[in-house]
């Protein structure tokens, strides 16, 4: 049974259509991340989850049960935000200790000096003091438990309020893009550790993210999202190597994709702009406007003459590992870039005329509405293609 499942969320804020029919099913323990650019509806959707908004239609069950009429507090999730919202007067010890006074504590018990009169209230602080040390533990604050919020760096921030979420053993974490206010080294560090905590907890992960590098490498699924719906969800590698739709095509990736206006001839073979046959065959009509996607790192350099690409560099970035050639290709509306490494680019003059070579299996075709082709055939590596 799924832990989360979504039917058919429509959510739309005065004439601004945001959701338009999400779908989706997430199974216990899952770490599934909701991919998409700024405003395509990923924190409405987690919120619309969290209980936090209202849908205008459709259904959200968590573990089995309808939550329509469940209040947030009652639906046991945790939210994670990209700002901390730690309280700056409280100790992390104690802003860790929050939302388990809310849950376990009897609102007299939960009042200054009086409220310590209640029968059973040191009990059950010292099993909430004993939840905290144990989160604390696992995310390695431990020495950090009597400090200010204002004493600590963004990462233990960030920790800070990962545990305040653990502590009540939520069904699912619920996370709101938690990495984006961190420094980029900080940030791949965290991936790591977000990584590791699911993994020791075994529990249901949803992570709204813009960013592909964290969708791709943390969780189990991604759901991208492209204005307010579902286009494809999958594996990482599935969604990657085998994209549905060239928006998801050149949504991940970096750096992207490269797009080729081509026709199909009778054998359905794509033709560019520039007359040469790309290779492969695909399920497309002779005349039918193709739009053909091949990866900067299934390029290859190649002699200039014998390659269904070629054409002058324009640019180069070299990123030490690698290098990014910019080539300017006649009969091609922006340059072709290909991920080459940095001893094969180094001779080349500048401006130099160089040729670039594919295996025809690696294109990735789609039609005039941007759906993907279907190859009629996986290609045989073309031996005149390198
Ligand atoms: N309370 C609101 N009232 C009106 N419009 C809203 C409200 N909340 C969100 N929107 C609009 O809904 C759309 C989706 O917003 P949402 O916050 O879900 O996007 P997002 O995918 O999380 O974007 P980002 O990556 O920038 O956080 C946006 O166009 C936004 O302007
Ligand atoms: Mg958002």
């Amino acid at each position: 049974m799924a832990e989360i499942a979504l039917g058919e969320i429509h959510k739309r804020f005065g004439e601004t259509i945001v959701l338009n029919g999400v779908s989706l099913e997430i199974g216990e323990g899952e770490f599934v991340a909701l991919l998409g650019p700024s405003g395509c509806g990923k924190s409405t959707l987690l919120r619309i989850i969290a209980g936090l908004e209202q849908a205008d239609s459709g259904t959200v069950r968590i573990g089995g049960r309808d939550m329509a009429d469940l209040p947030p507090a009652a639906r046991n999730l945790a939210m994670v935000f990209q700002s901390y919202a730690l309280y700056p007067h409280l100790s992390v010890r104690a802003n860790m200790m929050v939302p388990l006074r809310m849950r376990d504590l009897t609102g007299f018990e939960r009042l200054p000096l009086i409220g310590a009169l209640a029968p059973g209230r040191r009990e059950k602080l010292a099993v909430m003091a004993a939840r905290v040390e144990m989160a604390a533990e696992t995310l390695k604050i431990g020495h950090l438990l009597d400090r200010k919020p204002g004493q600590l760096s963004g990462g233990q921030r960030q920790r800070v309020a990962l545990g305040r979420a653990m502590v009540r053993e939520p069904a699912a974490f619920l996370m709101d893009e938690p990495l984006s206010n961190l420094d980029a080294a900080l940030r791949v560090h965290m991936r790591t550790e977000i990584a590791e905590l699911h993994r020791a907890l075994g529990a249901t992960f949803v992570y709204v993210t813009h960013d592909q590098v964290e969708a791709m490498t943390m969780s189990s699924r991604i759901a991208v999202m492209l204005d307010g719906e579902i286009v494809q969800i999958g594996a990482p590698a599935e969604i990657y190597e085998d994209p549905r739709d060239l928006r998801v095509a050149e949504f991940i990736g970096s750096p992207r994709i490269n797009v080729i206006e081509a026709v199909a001839d009778a054998a359905g073979a794509p033709v560019a702009g520039h007359g040469a046959t790309l290779g492969g065959r695909f399920a497309a009509a002779p005349g039918a406007a193709l739009r053909v996607g091949i990866r900067p790192e299934h390029l290859a350099l190649a002699e200039p003459a014998r390659a269904p690409l070629a054409g002058r560099v324009r640019h180069r970035e070299n990123l030490g590992a690698e290098m990014l050639l910019h080539v300017a290709v006649p009969g091609i509306a922006t340059p072709v870039v290909a991920r080459v490494a940095p001893q094969a680019a180094r001779a080349l003059g500048p401006e130099a005329q160089v040729g670039l070579v594919f295996d025809p299996a690696d294109l990735r075709v789609f039609d005039a509405n941007g759906r993907r082709v279907a190859a009629l055939a996986r290609p045989e590596r073309s031996r005149a293609y390198g």
